[in-house]
């Protein structure tokens, strides 16, 4: 006899995630990248953010991402664009790992640290607009493998880690 455990269903809503993410893809005139890894599973994840006004309030126009390794990042991160649209850097700041999973409910145990990549990442980008608003070097990236042939493994606890953009 088989059951559908709450599991299976979110499996089954991963899978749809994975099997169509929005979204991927290098973002070339992109106004913030925030890029993190973790040393641990050796999975790194780009965010890219493109600015807009609008009433006099900066807004993001349009995000998209990178992933490497991690199929629970590309979902998580593929929501994670889709929800950005309209946002002010604010209210940006403000989502969770575990709101950009809302759609297809809380990751296990295993998984919440790839939730936290992109939540990372995220951070990471909006902080780049906040203390790098006139900076031009951002057009000057370095690409994601770049950055993960610089990526030092450590042992020890899972975490994540900032990757500069401007290597
Ligand atoms: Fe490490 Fe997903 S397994 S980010």
């Amino acid at each position: 006899m088989e059951m559908k455990s709450e599991n299976d269903t979110f499996e089954a809503k991963l899978q749809e995630s994975i099997a169509n993410p929005k979204n991927m893809g290098e973002m070339k005139d992109a106004d913030a990248i925030g890029t993190v890894g973790n040393a641990d599973c050796g999975d790194m994840v780009r965010m890219f953010l493109k600015f807009d006004e609008d009433k006099g309030q900066k807004v993001i126009n349009k995000a998209s991402f990178q992933s490497f390794g991690c199929q629970t990042a590309i979902a998580v991160a593929s929501m994670a664009t889709e929800m950005l649209k309209g946002k002010t850097i604010e209210e940006a700041k403000e989502i969770s790992a575990d709101e950009m999973t809302h759609e297809i409910g809380s990751l296990p145990p295993m998984k919440i640290h790839c939730g936290q990549m992109v939540e990372g990442a995220l951070k990471s980008a909006l902080e780049t607009e906040d203390t790098q608003k006139t900076n031009n070097d951002l057009k000057d990236q370095s690409t994601l493998a770049q950055s993960l042939i610089q990526q030092k493994p450590t042992s020890g606890k899972i975490k994540v880690i900032p990757i500069s953009d401007n290597i």
